[in-house]
């Protein structure tokens, strides 16, 4: 069998959906064949060398598509989907659960498509969990422009011209990227706070040396499947209310928080953003689903008050190297799944995961969620 990797073609997409190591592993199996499109890699660091070192044949673009397995990292445009032939299998982010018409065109097409936003968030799942992968690389990422940005030591100085004192940095949701940019923003040395509706993150916030910010007169808001339900508008502004307190006293702050396939909640308004001093500086991760922040505008920065308002679209294309390297490692443990000894493609769909991440087959949208 053969798998394809196309090039990227969304703007400011840096990822590659095969790093050359995983390229290597795959083909221990002689029967699968890995066609990579000349120049694919040369964002992510990989020129085509390293892939024909791997054993990989380079090729242009019509054949990488062409393949019996497609991998992508962004989500195909309604003309990738259109040169996809009935039968190919597609797997990539799909963004499944917001985007009917890619779910409606993937289903004409014929094409079986896998999206890695629905793998499912269980234990045998972890190592296919791009959700999880993709969130590191951008907690991390979002941290470190919020130092840059800031323009402040995040750690204490003591020099011999005085001390300076360490920045605040609050980080609101501890998910798998909040939890990373509360280790991240601790390694730089900053004092850090955390906050999440879930009580089981605030052990979590603890534990990477962040101080949690116990707002206990809501109650624990931990849901179905370990994720967050949503909040009453009552509890909403309550959060709301606190945090805009807190933020005042913030020199940075990195927000997170989502509830899976709903808009972003708001946490932070417009006149918490006008509470904090003049070269503060909020970098909202949820500014693609709405931002946690009143102010925050997708792909822009927003100033007010001398406050930066920084809404970054696809943070984890700013991690490109090991993004990718952790990208195609979960991609590599779902071929696990679909590629047999001899080499065949075949859907088991008795098996959960599959089942589950499977958004089309057969000319229909097989995931319910998806169809509804
Ligand atoms: N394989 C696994 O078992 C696995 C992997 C990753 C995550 N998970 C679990 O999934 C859950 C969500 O993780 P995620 O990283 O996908 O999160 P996410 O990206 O969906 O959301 C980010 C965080 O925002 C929080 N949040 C939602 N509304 C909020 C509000 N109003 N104020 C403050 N915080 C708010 C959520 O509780 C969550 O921690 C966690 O329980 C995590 O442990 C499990």
């Amino acid at each position: 069998m053969k798998i394809g990797v196309p090039k990227e073609t969304a703007e400011g997409e840096r990822r590659v959906a095969l790093v050359p190591d995983v390229v290597r592993s795959l083909r221990k199996n002689e029967k699968v064949e890995v066609l990579v499109e000349s120049g694919a890699g040369d964002a992510a660091g990989h020129p085509d060398s390293q892939y024909a070192e791997a054993g990989a044949e380079l090729v242009g673009a019509e054949a990488a598509r062409g393949a019996d397995a497609v991998l992508r990292v962004a989500v195909p445009s309604a003309a990738e989907i259109g040169r996809l032939d009935s039968g190919q299998v597609l797997i990539g982010h799909l963004a499944p659960w917001t985007s009917a018409e890619t779910n409606r065109a993937l289903a004409q097409a014929g094409v079986t498509s896998f999206a890695m936003e629905a793998i499912p968030r269980t234990t045998r799942a972890q190592a296919m969990d791009a959700l999880s992968s993709q969130a590191t690389a951008a907690g991390y990422a979002a941290t470190l422009i919020a130092a840059r940005e800031s323009g402040r030591f995040f750690g204490m100085m003591t020099t011999a011209a005085g001390t300076v004192p360490p920045a605040r940095v609050l980080v609101l949701g501890a998910g798998v990227a909040g939890l990373q940019a509360v280790a991240t923003a601790k390694r730089l040395g900053a004092v850090v706070t955390g906050f999440d509706i879930r009580r089981a993150a605030w052990e979590q916030i603890a534990s990477l040396g962040g101080r949690p910010l116990e707002l206990d007169f809501i109650p624990d808001a931990e849901g179905e499947g370990g994720y967050a339900r949503p909040l009453t508008d009552e509890e909403n502004q309550q959060v709301r209310d606190a945090l805009g307190e807190n933020a005042a006293k913030q020199d940075v702050i990195v927000t997170t928080a989502a509830i899976p396939g709903r808009p972003a909640p708001l946490l932070i308004t417009a006149e918490a953003v006008r509470s904090m001093q003049p070269g503060s500086v909020i970098v909202d991760l949820a500014a693609e689903s709405g931002g946690n922040c009143e102010l925050t505008e997708a792909g822009r920065t927003v100033v007010e008050n001398g406050v930066k308002v920084i809404g970054p679209r696809n943070l984890a294309s700013e991690m490109p190297a090991p993004a990718s390297q952790l990208y195609a490692k979960n991609l590599e443990s779902l071929l696990g799944l679909l590629v047999s000894e001899q080499g065949e493609l075949t859907v088991d769909f008795e098996d959960d995961i599959l089942a589950a991440a499977c958004i089309t087959h057969g000319g229909e949208i097989r995931n319910e969620r998806a169809a509804g």
